[in-house]
């Protein structure tokens, strides 16, 4: 948590390997990834994290079995296994019925919820959520959330930025920004 511009999307990105610091170090899963080059930080994002957007950049033009698989297409999983996993997840978030919609057509808390889906096509061990409910009303506030303590109850790590305290009262761990420094860090 902290106000707009503390660098909390900034921190995301470093942590998601989208970004590099420029100072400092960071470890992902005990490893330095400063030294990495585009190609190896491509491959850590592919199978160690999963990501959730607050504008859930689905893509429009497809659907949303195909939005969920593409990861896995890009991974070379064979048709077969794609399909399987793909309405394993869609089932899993309540959308089994929107396979064939295209996203435009869905709700907001709908296409979070594809989004999500769709970052765990890899089986990640750490989701990355920056404000994953900022654009969404209290009931799919609540089915995301619900979602995401879920899969942390199964054992994956869920790392998010949001302004909204209630949310944080299921966290594990709570860290405050303040012009790009930690300044407090609660359990
Ligand atoms: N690509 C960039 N190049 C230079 N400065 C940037 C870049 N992106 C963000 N900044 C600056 O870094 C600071 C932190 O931005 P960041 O987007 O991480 O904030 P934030 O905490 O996510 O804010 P918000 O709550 O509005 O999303 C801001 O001062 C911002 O203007
Ligand atoms: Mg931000």
């Amino acid at each position: 948590m902290g106000p707009s511009g503390s660098g909390k999307s900034t921190l995301m990105n470093i942590v998601g390997c989208l970004d590099r610091s420029t100072n400092g170090k960071f470890l992902l899963l005990g490893q330095d990834v400063s030294n990495l080059n585009d190609e190896e930080l491509a491959h850590l994002r592919r199978e160690v994290l999963g990501f959730i957007f607050q504008t859930f950049n689905l893509i429009d033009r497809i659907s949303v079995f195909k939005n969920v698989e593409l990861p896995m297409v890009i991974n070379e999983i064979p048709r077969e296994r794609r399909k399987e996993k793909t309405v394993e997840l869609l089932k899993a978030v309540g959308l089994g019925h929107r396979m064939d919609y295209n996203p435009l057509r869905l709700s907001g808390g709908e296409k979070q919820r594809v989004a999500i889906a769709r970052a765990l096509i890899n089986d990640p061990k750490i989701i990355i959520a920056d404000e994953p409910t900022g654009n969404l009303d209290l009931n799919s506030t609540h089915d995301v959330m619900r979602i995401l303590n879920e899969l942390n109850n199964e054992g994956k790590t869920i790392i998010m930025v949001t302004h909204n305290p209630e949310i944080t009262e299921n966290c594990g761990r709570v860290i405050r920004l303040r012009d790009g420094r930690i300044i407090e860090e609660a359990s």
